[in-house]
Parts: structure tokens; C-alpha cells; sequence
């Protein structure tokens, strides 16, 4: 948009940008820079236009852009380019993920490269490397407390290595995502390093307090995360005699971003590791990044105005680079980080569906669909250029987010259906082989939240420890449940490292005094190569679940109508155990597919009637995409086993 002020602002920038920037080609920058600067100037101002330094921040921020611009590779610009000329092409059926620890996965970075191999025979071909850059031994929070935004963590190599990943992936037409952890840095980084040694500039970077007068205010309405370990959320500091604020862990520090200094730094950062190659910058614990004092410091205003700069800068210098937002939150509320007032993605352009996760977990626990059905009926529609992260288990607890108006709706009392979960997956019942692992208990509200590798939460760790061949193969049934689901309900499918050979949990952490606390370490295992070989091993576990995971993702990627271009509707079905819906291409009104799960622990049956009235089944056999025959059925009642699924299509 032309808008006078805006404009006469970017002619100044323009004429005070310094010579060497001058002298660079930018053709597509300018071209960028022009388009979004309306948005860049309002969202800047808005933010930090009561400063006297207004003008020459905006100065520096434009700086950045282009200087980041110039460093950006030829090949990049190129890609950059040609996304831009295909801007869906993320929204395809083609891309399936996996999130993994380059230590435990492979050990360092360069033997991760020796693993690709393995990660496409399974049909991988975008990969979240978690963090790997510097943090301090001991305190890390599993590398996301981060002591220098710009260096590989020497234990797992260097930023040459990095950088031979990234061309390694490029070459096989793999994503590569990497985290910028935006909330909070280490306190042994420079930035706390200096403010602790009393420079105002980098005490600016943080929240500090000399008393506890405005701590106490702020405390009275912000959860506490990690009760248990790091309860609170100011952390008094010795050496400076302040308070500072530490909303995660007491080594991690808050940034403030109402300091513009801040946001500059962090964009800063963001640019480097998109011109280091990522395809994708996971931006963490987003829903944090603005304080106010009465709220809950979470999914401010700010923090979305904050993303949606990044997101218009992030354009002018690499606008083939995505966003994903980690935010954790509220099913109502996650969906604001798509962007709220646009078609296309403002914000973030992918989003973790943290509410199809616990949703999920819900329907395992209590075997039937009721509350699956109810949550994601109340979830909105999201943006067209913007798409889910689905996934069934990640790095972090489980948390049970769900919106208290559902769970009472389908008949459970909130507090006492969480706390049954929590049991469920523990093991607290009889009927429940789970071995999960509590994560947080909060004394306070009674609230806690679940740890434990997929394997174990669906209780085949313990069966194959009893040997009981039954319960083994109804585990298993669960895992290949679980991910027929995120394979196919639109969106990327992340996989967890481990998952696809059936990995237990880790118990090791408890002997390691920096891990031993933090339960989340029991779900972020080393994987066993030996037992890895077992996948090529007719009979065995990890044959089972790795060859029927390789075949749904080859599946997933042939058919068109599991592409995310909100094409997807719920089917009501009369039985709590089914949960249903159907998928459909757009361009090709053919391809169809109903995708239908049994929770159950028992055999249902389906009217294949009620599918007739919708149009399915009037023209043609119906075939399971996934077994290549006609589902199980007697005249027009189809029959689903116990834990299974189908994804029918019409030929
Ligand atoms: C994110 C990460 C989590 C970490 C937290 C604080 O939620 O996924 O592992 O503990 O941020 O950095």
C-alpha cells in the first residue's frame, strides 16, 4: 500500500542508508521492501513510536534487512524466487517431518548427515534439527537456553557442518527447520553477561527489578510452567541484587521486547540462520513474548504485532523462509498465530496442532471419540496460506489443553477428566499398560501434564516386558491409529524421532544430576542403530511399525486430497467409538477419501448407508487406500477392528 508518511520515511531510510549497502544490486529487495514497508512502518510505530530513537531504529532495522539480503546466497535468493512463484508449496501432500536431537539421533551433526539415507527410506523429507546451538553444560532446558544465537553447540559440531546438512538437504529436495528460541536467552549469554556486570544497555535487554513490588503484582496473574523445578517467575540475582524475570527456568531470561533494540537483535538472528539455509524457523514459546502487568503474559495483542513484523520483515530479505509458531496454548487461542485479520498467513504460516495432539491422547485414554469429535468442531477454520503441524508426541510433555466448555459438553467435569488422564497414562489404573512418567505436578491448581515416549504411552513397553503377544499388537495397533491421523487430516505430519521403530522410555535421566529433574528427558531417547536393523527383520516389532509407517507416507503422498487447502469435513457418526471425516481435492472432485478410526478396544460396524447419503459408495467399490482392498463388511455394515482405521476411497 502507498501511503504518504510511510513513504517519505522510506525515501529518508533510502538516502541515509550507508554506501556500501548502496552499491549492492537489491532489485528484488527494494521491490519487497517497497511492498511491505506500509506494514513495517505501522507495526513499528505502533510499537515503539513513543521513543525518541523511533527514526534511527527504523534506520537500523531496514539496515538489517538489507544487509542480511546481501549475504544471502545466490542459490537461496533463487529458491526464494521460485516459492515465491509457487506460494502453496507448502500446503502439499508431499512433505512429511520428523523432529529429532541431532545427538540422539546420530550423535553430531556430521554422522546426522550419514543418517539421510534412513530418514527418506521412511519417505522424511523435512527435518526439525532441534537446537543445536550454544548453551551452557547442565543448564540448557535441552539446548533452549541459548548462551550465542550464532554458534553450533560444540557438541554437535560446527556451523560448517551445519551448513553441509542444509546443502546436503537441499540437494534431495529436503526442508530443513531450524528453532530460534525468541522468548528468553541463557544467563550465561553475552547480553545477561553484561547486564549483570551492570551495562544499562543490556539491563534494557531484560526485565529487572530492584524490589519485589512490581514482581509481586505481575505474579498474581502469571502461571507458573515449571512449578515444580523453577516455580515462580522472577528469579533473584546475586550479582546484580535485582530480580529478574524467568518465566521458564531460573537460568533463562526473559527478553523484553518492548525495547526495539531487542526485536532488531532478535530478527537479526532469525535472518542469519535463513541465510545459514533453514527452509524453516521454528520461533519458540512464541505465545510469551510480550509482558503485561494483570494478564497472564501470554497471547498479548503485542506479541502477535510482534510476529506479524517479523513475518513483513522476514519477506523483504528471504520470503521463501516459513515460520512455525510454537505456541501451546488455547485451542481458540493457537490459531491467532496463522494471522487473524487475512487470507493469507500475517503471522506464522504453520502452527503446532497442539489441540489435535491431546485430543488424540484423550480418545486413546478413554477409547472412544467423544471429545476428539467435540474439540475439533469447535475449532475455527484456519487461513488459506497456512497450514498444522500434527503431530502425535514431540520433545515436550503432554499437556492437556483442552477448552474446559468441550470436555463439559461431552459429559466429563474438567479437573477430574485431566486428573483421570494423568492417571491413565502413569499407570495408576489396572486396565492401562502406559508407562508415562508425571511432568510438573502444580500443588497449587493440581494440574500436571504427561512425559513418556509414544511406545510406552500406549503401553508396549510393558506388554513386551509380560510378553503378552495380544497386548503387544493392540499397542502397536494404537501407533499406526494415531498416525493414520496426522497423516491424513491435512496439515504436516511430524513424526518423533524414535517413534517410527516403536522406541521405550529412557530412564537413564535419573541418574544424571542435570536431567534428572526434568521428566521430559525419559521421551528423548539415543537411538539404538542395532535395534534400528530390526526394521528389515520380518516379525519384529520395529519391522511392524517402521514398514506400515513408510507405507502410509507413501500413501499420504500420492493422493492429492490430503493436501491442506481446508478441505476437510467432519462426518457425524452415531457411535462414540468412530470418529470420521472426509477429505476431498478441490480441483479433482473424484478424489475423495474417508478417513474413519476405531477407538475402541472392541470391533464396530459402520452403515455404509449413512456414507450413501453423502456420495460415498453410490458409484463405485469402496477400497482402503491403505490395505489396497474393500474394508471388511457384511451387506452394507462395515466392519472396523479394534484400534483401526480406513481410509476409503471410491473406485
Ligand atoms: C518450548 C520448548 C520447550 C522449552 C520451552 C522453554 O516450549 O519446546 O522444550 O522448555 O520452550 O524454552
Amino acid at each position: 500500500m502507498y501511503e504518504q508518511i510511510s513513504h517519505s520515511l522510506l525515501n529518508e531510510i533510502l538516502d541515509d542508508l550507508k554506501p556500501e549497502i548502496r552499491r549492492q544490486d537489491l532489485r528484488h529487495f527494494y521491490t519487497r521492501l517497497g511492498a511491505n514497508f506500509y506494514a513495517i512502518h505501522n507495526l513499528f510505530y505502533h510499537l515503539y513510536g513513543q521513543r525518541d530513537d523511533f527514526k534511527p531504529q527504523m534506520l537500523r532495522l531496514v539496515e538489517t534487512l538489507a544487509r542480511q539480503y546481501i549475504h544471502r546466497s545466490r542459490e537461496l535468493k533463487n529458491l526464494d524466487i521460485a516459492r515465491e512463484n509457487d506460494h502453496n508449496w507448502f500446503l502439499s501432500q508431499q512433505w512429511v517431518g520428523m523432529a529429532l536431537y541431532s545427538a540422539g539421533f546420530a550423535g553430531d551433526l556430521q554422522s546426522l548427515a550419514d543418517k539421510i539415507a534412513y530418514l527418506q527410506e521412511l519417505g522424511i523429507n523435512l527435518v526439525h534439527i532441534m537446537p543445536i546451538l550454544q548453551c551452557p553444560t547442565g543448564q540448557s532446558d535441552g539446548g533452549y537456553a541459548i548462551s550465542n544465537f550464532r554458534e553450533v553447540d560444540n557438541r554437535v559440531g560446527t556451523l560448517d557442518d551445519l551448513r553441509a546438512v542444509a546443502q546436503e538437504f537441499r540437494k534431495r529436495e529436503m526442508l530443513l527447520t531450524l528453532d530460534v528460541v525468541v522468548n528468553h536467552t541463557s544467563d550465561e549469554h553475552e547480553w545477561a553477561q553484561k547486564a549483570m556486570a551492570g551495562e544499562q544497555k543490556y539491563q534494557d535487554y531484560y526485565f529487572i527489578f530492584d524490589n519485589r513490588e512490581v514482581p509481586d503484582m505481575f505474579e498474581q496473574n502469571m502461571p507458573e510452567i515449571f512449578p515444580e523445578t523453577a516455580p515462580g517467575n522472577f528469579t533473584w540475582n546475586e550479582s546484580l541484587q535485582k530480580w529478574v524475570m524467568t518465566v521458564f527456568n531460573e537460568y533463562q531470561w526473559d527478553l523484553n521486547y518492548s525495547n526495539p533494540a531487542v526485536f532488531i537483535e532478535m530478527l537479526d538472528v532469525i535472518l542469519f540462520w535463513s541465510n545459514q539455509g533453514a527452509d524453516i524457523i521454528r520461533l519458540d514459546a512464541v505465545a510469551f513474548l510480550w509482558k503485561k502487568m494483570g494478564t497472564a503474559c501470554q497471547n498479548e495483542r503485542e506479541a502477535h504485532l510482534i510476529l506479524q513484523l517479523m513475518k513483513d520483515c522476514c519477506q523483504v530479505t528471504a520470503p521463501g523462509v516459513l515460520f512455525i509458531a510454537e505456541a501451546i496454548v488455547a485451542p481458540v487461542e493457537i490459531i491467532k498465530y496463522f494471522g487473524e485479520d487475512a487470507i493469507i498467513a500475517k503471522e506464522c504460516e504453520i502452527a503446532y496442532n497442539a489441540t489435535l495432539m491431546a485430543l488424540l491422547w484423550d480418545a486413546i485414554a478413554t477409547k472412544n471419540s467423544k471429545l476428539l469429535s467435540q474439540g475439533l468442531k469447535s475449532l475455527p477454520d484456519k487461513l488459506e496460506r497456512a497450514t498444522w503441524l500434527n503431530y502425535v508426541r514431540c520433545h515436550d510433555d503432554i499437556g492437556l489443553g483442552f477448552d474446559d466448555h468441550d470436555v463439559r459438553i461431552v459429559g466429563y467435569e474438567p479437573h477430574a477428566h485431566r486428573r483421570f488422564l494423568v492417571d491413565y497414562f502413569t499407570g495408576v489404573y489396572d486396565d492401562s499398560l502406559a508407562t508415562g512418567v508425571r511432568f510438573m505436578h502444580n500443588d497449587k491448581t493440581g494440574d500436571a501434564r504427561i512425559a513418556g515416549s509414544l511406545a510406552s504411552l500406549v503401553g508396549l513397553e510393558k506388554a513386551a516386558a509380560l510378553d503378552d503377544s495380544r497386548a503387544i499388537e493392540s499397542a502397536i495397533d494404537k501407533i499406526l491409529l494415531m498416525h493414520s491421523l496426522i497423516l491424513s487430516f491435512g496439515g504436516i505430519p511430524l513424526l518423533y524421532y524414535g517413534d517410527e521403530i516403536a522406541t521405550f522410555n529412557d530412564y537413564s535421566y535419573r541418574d544424571q544430576l542435570d536431567k534428572a529433574n526434568d521428566s521430559r528427558w525419559v521421551h528423548r531417547p539415543t537411538i539404538d542403530w542395532e535395534r534400528a536393523e530390526l526394521r528389515k527383520k520380518q516379525g519384529t516389532i520395529e519391522y511392524t511399525v517402521f514398514c506400515a509407517l513408510k507405507k502410509m507416507i507413501a500413501i499420504r503422498k500420492e493422493t492429492s486430497a490430503f493436501a491442506d487447502f481446508n478441505n476437510r469435513h467432519l462426518v457425524d457418526i452415531d457411535n462414540e467409538s468412530l470418529f470420521a471425516f472426509v477429505r476431498f481435492d478441490h480441483n479433482r472432485p473424484s478424489e475423495r477419501v474417508l478417513v474413519i478410526c476405531n477407538f475402541s478396544a472392541e470391533a464396530q460396524r459402520f452403515d455404509l448407508q449413512r456414507l450413501k447419503s453423502s456420495g460415498f459408495g453410490a458409484h463405485g467399490q469402496l477400497t482402503d487406500l491403505y490395505t489396497g482392498k474393500s474394508p471388511i463388511h457384511f451387506k452394507d455394515q462395515m466392519v472396523l477392528k479394534p484400534f483401526s482405521f480406513y481410509w476409503l476411497s471410491e473406485y
